[in-house]
This record gives structure tokens, sequence and C-alpha cells, in this order.
């Protein structure tokens, strides 16, 4: 890069303002006043690779509405750190409530349907599939789905795969997790697949939470964990309440450990650690 390509490639605070405009417009997302730098340097090699001269070209041509670049745009601009078993006593008190219905007997439903929402490269939907393949007896006996969303197409593309190098099965909670995982033999030796009993039940959907949602529900239980934490707090009771519509009667909602639907909504109770559900 040339000394003047390097300076055009610094962002202006003004620039900055309208990346930021632009963000919240389309995701929601809330991106704070620290945030220029971050910003600066994942859209740089967006403008690299359409050979544009610099921030300025490239906010024109987002606003000339190229819709395959705003959908780069907003994967270069979402943060998609995630793992399997994060916060891992969610995936517990799944299975706590899943060996409750399946002991409750016949007269019990046995349709369940669970959205991760906001799932990223899929390890969180991964994990809801193998705690539901450990806690239920026989899969086949029952209507068991989980969909699993997100607004950045190219992290759902990946979790599509159910494709991941073999370090991210370091953090499991539990050693014998890794007999979910297959291993890749060759030059595959360093990946690993989620086996396929776990992967048939998920089915993996591009949704942008802001905007109108097509599934009809209801959902015994929303794992919507970091996410809301870049939305602003109108944003959250917005999302919050259409979430509790999506819910049957008590069905649950799990958030991430640095949220709290304090002020956003009381339409949930509070069980403890981020696991909320809905009253009445
Ligand atoms: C930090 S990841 C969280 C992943 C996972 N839920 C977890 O807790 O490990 C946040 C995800 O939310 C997605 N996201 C952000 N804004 C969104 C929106 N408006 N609609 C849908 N997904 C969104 C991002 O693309 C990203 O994959």
């Amino acid at each position: 890069v040339s000394a003047s390509a390097a300076e055009d490639l610094s962002l202006t605070a003004a620039q900055f303002a309208s990346f930021r405009a632009l963000i919240k417009e389309v995701t929601g997302i809330n991106l704070g006043e620290g945030k220029g730098l971050m910003v600066e340097r994942r859209l740089a090699s967006r403008v690299r690779a359409l050979a544009l001269p610099g921030f300025a070209a490239y906010l024109e041509y987002l606003k000339a509405g190229h819709a395959d670049e705003v959908e780069q745009f907003v994967n270069a601009v979402t943060t998609n750190l995630t793992s399997f078993f994060r916060e891992n006593h969610h995936f517990d008190y799944l299975a706590q409530l899943l060996a409750q219905r399946q002991s409750a007997g016949p007269a019990a439903s046995r349709r369940l349907r669970i959205w991760s929402a906001g799932c990223s490269t899929g390890e969180e939907p991964y994990s809801i599939a193998i705690t539901l393949c450990e806690a239920l007896d026989n899969l086949d006996g029952w209507d068991a789905r989980i969909l699993a969303t997100d607004l950045d197409s190219s992290v759902l593309a990946r979790a599509q795969t159910a494709e991941y190098t073999i370090g991210h099965l370091d953090r499991l909670p539990r050693a014998d997790l890794r007999g979910w995982f297959q291993r890749g033999t060759g030059a595959n030796a360093h990946k690993v697949r989620v086996k396929r009993e776990a992967q048939a039940l998920i089915t993996f959907r591009q949704l942008n939470l802001l905007e109108s949602w097509p599934m009809s529900g209801p959902f015994d239980a929303i794992f919507c964990r970091n996410v809301m934490i870049y939305f602003d707090k109108e944003t959250q009771r917005r999302l919050v309440d259409r979430f509790a519509g999506m819910l049957v009667p008590g069905g649950h909602l799990f958030i991430g450990h640095s949220e709290s639907l304090f002020n956003v909504s009381d339409r949930f109770r509070l069980l403890g650690r981020t696991i909320y559900q809905k009253a009445g």
C-alpha cells in the first residue's frame, strides 16, 4: 500500500459517524464511540477488495444500494465470538427441563421447538442439539426441531458445514462430549465434524432480528445470548416483547452473561443466572 493510499484508509470522525448510523439502521447494533479503530480495520479490507480510493467512496458505494456489499459490510462489522457449551449452566438447565418433560409420561407434549437467535458459527445450536440427543432416551418418539438464525451470511455458511478445527473442543465442559464429534482423516486430521444425529435436528436460516419473522412458532425455549448487548434499550425492549409473543406459556428465554431484562421487559420472571421464564 502506497503512503497516499494508506492515508486514504484512515477513517475520519464524520465517516465513522456515518458508518455507525448505517450499522444501526441495518442491524440495530449500537457501536460504541470507542469502536472507530475496529471499524477502520474491518472495513479497510472491503475498501481494498473493491479497489475503492477510500472510506468516503465506500460510503457512497453502500448508499448507492449495492445489496451484496451491504451484506459484506454487515458481515465485516458483526462480532461473532462464540464457543461450544458457552455458559454451560444453560445447557445443564435445558437437560433438566427435558428430563422433567420426559419423565412426565406420554401425556406431556412430545413437540419441542428451540430457537437459537444469533447463532453465529453454530456452536450454540450444536450444543443445544447435543444436549437434546443426550437427554432424550428415544429421539424418534419426539417431534424436536432447532431453528438457528443469524444476520451474518458468512458465519451461517460456516455453521452449516458443521466442521470445526480440533482446537474448538479444548474448552468442552466434559471430556465425553468429544464423542459427539467425528475426527477427520488424512489432510482433515485437524478437523472435527458434529455427528449427523445432532446435525439433523437443526435448520439454519438467515434472519435479521429487527425485521419481520417468517416462522409462526411457538417455541419452548429461545436462546438469544450475547446479541442484545449490542442493541440500545428501545431495540432490546421491542425484541424481547416479540420473543415473549413467540414462546409458549411458561417458555424459557436464555440470555448472555452480561445481559439482563431489568428495565427491558416485565413479561418474564428471572429463574436465576440469565435464565428467564415467560410469565403466564
Ligand atoms: C457474539 S455472537 C453470539 C453467538 C452466540 N449466541 C453465543 O452467545 O455464543 C452475536 C451474533 O449476533 C448476530 N447479530 C447481530 N445483530 C443481529 C441482528 N440484527 N439480527 C440477527 N443476528 C444479529 C451477529 O451476526 C453474531 O453472529
